[in-house]
């Protein structure tokens, strides 16, 4: 079947905690699927996240970090994404194209249509079939990011974004909501202020939802 569905959020807005869940929900409908993440889901993407994410000395200016996000991204659609979808599994992923716009054109303040391009040189214009946002007010999701990463200790901590300011925080998420706007039929937008559960129960709808379109389509 093949359906490929992006999870995107806010710092601290339960996306993961999300998507493992989904895969439970999937796993129980005996659906095959994979759970993967961005930057990562290759070896060579892994590798990418750690210089991306953990090393808050490094210095990385916004164009290089544009490129290593987008080859993390090459990378992954070709050795995990494509033959994924190629072999009918539904794949979940953590962050995708929606993330560069949103981090790196909004936040880094890099020009849209150059992080656009890019996006889709690197994978090869692959374009989720869903997009779940879990949209929370910054500052609650900058809070409880905060209190997760408090709580590891040691070089593994991936604190690079959450470090940077709150406007920073504030114009990614003005990028994704003008996303959504420019393409309302792919996203859903849902409050992560909520319980767990019921959040958990709107995914569900959700990606019933695509499955029945997929499925209506043949
Ligand atoms: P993620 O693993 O989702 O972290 P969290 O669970 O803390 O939200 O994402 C890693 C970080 O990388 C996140 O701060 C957003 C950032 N990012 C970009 O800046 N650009 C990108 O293209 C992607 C995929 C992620």
């Amino acid at each position: 079947m093949g359906l490929f569905i992006t999870f995107e959020g806010p710092e601290g807005s339960g996306k993961t905690t999300q998507i493992e869940k989904t895969g439970d929900y999937l796993r129980r409908k005996n659906i095959s699927f994979i759970i993967t993440e961005e930057p990562g889901g290759t070896k060579l993407g892994d590798e990418l996240r750690k210089l991306l994410l953990n090393k808050s000395s490094l210095k990385i200016a916004g164009k290089s970090e544009l490129l290593l996000f987008a080859a993390a991204r090459a990378q992954h659609v070709e050795e995990t994404i494509m033959p994924a979808l190629d072999d009918g599994k539904v794949v979940l992923c953590d962050r995708y194209s929606d993330a560069t716009v949103a981090y790196q054109g909004f936040g880094r303040g890099l020009e849209i249509d150059e992080v656009r391009w890019i996006n889709n040189f690197s994978s090869q214009f692959l374009q989720p079939d869903l997009t779940l946002f879990f949209d929370l007010p910054v500052d609650v999701g900058l809070k409880r990011a905060m209190i997760r990463i408090s709580r590891i200790a040691g070089s593994s901590v991936e604190d690079r974004f959450e470090r940077e300011d709150l406007q920073f925080h504030v114009r990614v998420r003005e990028g994704y909501l003008a996303l959504i706007k420019s393409e309302p039929e792919r996203f859903r937008v849902i409050d992560a202020l909520k319980d767990i559960p019921e959040v958990h129960r709107e995914v569900c709808r959700y990606l019933d939802e695509s499955i029945i379109r997929l499925r209506a389509k043949g």
